[in-house]
């Protein structure tokens, strides 16, 4: 398991200007992403996802949000999200085990 204190200090630098975390959040560029483990891609309430995204149909876990992380575009082509990835496998890590404590 990862660092949880700094996968939340990464995320507010690297993700927090697109994501909201918070139950119930509202959707900023990006998602909500409360409860994001577990769940399938793209069905986050409310928001409008690419299709690459939505018929990406996986669901996000330890495995598939490292993959993405690393390398958004070219774990999904066409997604929307800008961002070049994370190289670090620690800090990739670190952000996956934070994600798992939003629920
Ligand atoms: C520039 C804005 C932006 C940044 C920065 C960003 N994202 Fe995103 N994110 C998006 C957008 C837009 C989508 C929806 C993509 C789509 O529909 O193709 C998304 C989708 C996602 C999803 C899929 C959500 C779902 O419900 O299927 C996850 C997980 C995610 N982002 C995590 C992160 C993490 C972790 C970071 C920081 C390391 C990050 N994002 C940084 C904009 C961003």
């Amino acid at each position: 398991m990862g660092d949880v204190a700094n996968g939340k200090k990464l995320f507010m630098r690297m993700c927090s200007m697109c994501h909201t975390v918070n139950p119930g959040g509202g959707n900023k560029m990006g998602p909500n992403l409360y409860g994001v483990t577990g769940r399938p891609s793209g069905t986050a309430p409310g928001f409008k996802f690419t299709e690459a995204m939505k018929n990406k149909g996986i669901t996000w876990n330890e495995k598939t949000l490292d993959e993405y992380l690393e390398y958004p575009k070219q774990f999904i082509p066409g997604t929307r999200m800008v961002f070049n990835g994370i190289k670090k496998a620690e800090d990739r890590k670190d952000i996956i085990a934070y994600l798992y404590t939003l629920k």
